[in-house]
């Protein structure tokens, strides 16, 4: 087998460079190749994936594909969910092995291991609470799921997922956002004194014995550290500003936020109701700024105004790693016959994992 093409010597060309083998790679690996990228890819690497899509677009994609290689731009736990839904039987490869995700980091097997215990101290969970993990979680957090009757959901399936989840048992654990479980949760009718925030470093979660019993659903204090740069306050002054326009917010953000939105969705759902907005119309988006840009360069030659949510730059530093640099040393390891950065799930995670995300998949939301 070739030697591994050295990183360092890639992270030196001009990105004009790093095109150019990407470029010449994709012809050369053909069919055989398949590249997703996450809507908040950088454009240097979006332009170069094959499909793009929210994370469950993109698990779908992941399942269906025949090529033998999946390059995940994206980050760790999406890539890990393609590798889990192809049954290892493709190469995952994630460009930048540190593209991870700040609020998948939130939660961890011992910890929610450890509230599974304390919770059995009020109460049986295994009969009584469906655990739900955002897909923006580790696989053994997924696996956790598979094991105790659980499923994944995310952000453009949370609603049906809650849904099932209390068709089964009376009450949810939510992990790792707060947001997206508070929101749904809401939206679904259910009052916000039934929905406890679970601080994972306190004895109990912090809550009372009573709190527990009350509950419907236990949300896992994690949130997104690109979401919470969100405000209200940037709302209140857009409408000001701008009365007759429309605000639309990822779930991902503050209740506060996502209340006073007049849509809220997944990054696809955010670019198809943009995008389906009639010219002159001024829109206010709460979600990551690459997508934001993008949408906004699409919309001005329709006329349509886009406009970010806040004052402050605020991009998801893990999706950024991934560079033209990363991408054209897969893809040139990949033409000499390596495959650098393989995300493999052991299968003893990926088995119940993948219980619990077909679970999910069965699902229509
Ligand atoms: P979606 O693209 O699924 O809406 O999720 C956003 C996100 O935070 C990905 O990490
Ligand atoms: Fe994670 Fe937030 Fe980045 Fe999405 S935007 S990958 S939730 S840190």
């Amino acid at each position: 087998m070739a030697a591994v093409l050295k990183l360092d010597q890639f992270n030196l060309l001009a990105d004009e460079e790093c095109d150019a083998r990407i470029i010449s790679a994709k012809t050369l690996l053909g069919r055989r190749l398949a590249i997703l990228g996450h809507h908040y890819q950088r454009d240097e690497v979006f332009k170069h994936a094959d499909f793009s899509g929210d994370s469950l677009k993109l698990s779908q994609l992941a399942a269906k594909t025949d090529a033998e290689f999946i390059i995940f731009c994206g980050v760790h736990f999406m890539a890990e969910v393609a590798d889990i839904v192809t049954g290892g039987q493709r190469s995952v490869i994630l460009p930048d092995l540190a593209a991870g995700c700040s609020m998948a980091d939130m939660a961890n097997l011992a910890k929610v291991r450890k509230c599974w215990q304390e919770l059995s101290q009020v109460l049986d969970p295994d009969e009584k609470i469906t655990p739900v993990t955002y897909i923006n979680s580790a696989a053994d957090l997924k696996g956790f799921c598979g094991e105790h009757g659980g499923i994944v959901c995310t952000s453009s399936n949370a609603r049906g997922i809650l849904e099932w989840a209390f068709a089964r048992r009376e009450k949810v654990l939510f992990f790792p956002d707060q947001h997206l479980g508070r929101n749904t949760g809401h939206r679904m009718g259910i009052p916000l004194e039934q929905m406890v925030t679970w601080d994972f470093n306190l004895p109990m979660g912090g809550l009372t014995v009573e709190a527990l019993r009350q509950a419907r659903i236990i949300l896992w204090k994690g949130f997104c550290s690109v979401h919470q740069m969100f405000h209200p306050q940037h709302i209140v002054k857009f409408r000001r500003e701008v009365p007759e326009g429309k605000v639309i917010s990822h779930p991902e953000n503050a209740f506060e936020v996502c209340e006073k939105s007049d849509y809220v969705g997944s990054t696809e759902y955010i670019l198809r109701t943009v995008r389906a907005a009639e010219s002159g119309s001024h829109w206010l988006v709460g979600t990551e700024l690459n997508l934001v840009n993008r949408l906004r360069d699409e919309m001005k030659r329709k006329g349509v105004t886009v406009q970010f949510m806040s004052p402050m730059v605020c991009m998801c530093s893990t999706m950024f790693r991934t560079d033209p640099q990363h991408l054209a040393w897969t893809l040139d390891n990949l033409v000499a016959g390596r495959v650098v950065n393989q995300i493999r799930v052991p299968e003893a995670i990926a088995r119940p994992a993948r219980l619990a995300i077909d679970r999910m998949l069965e699902v229509i939301d």
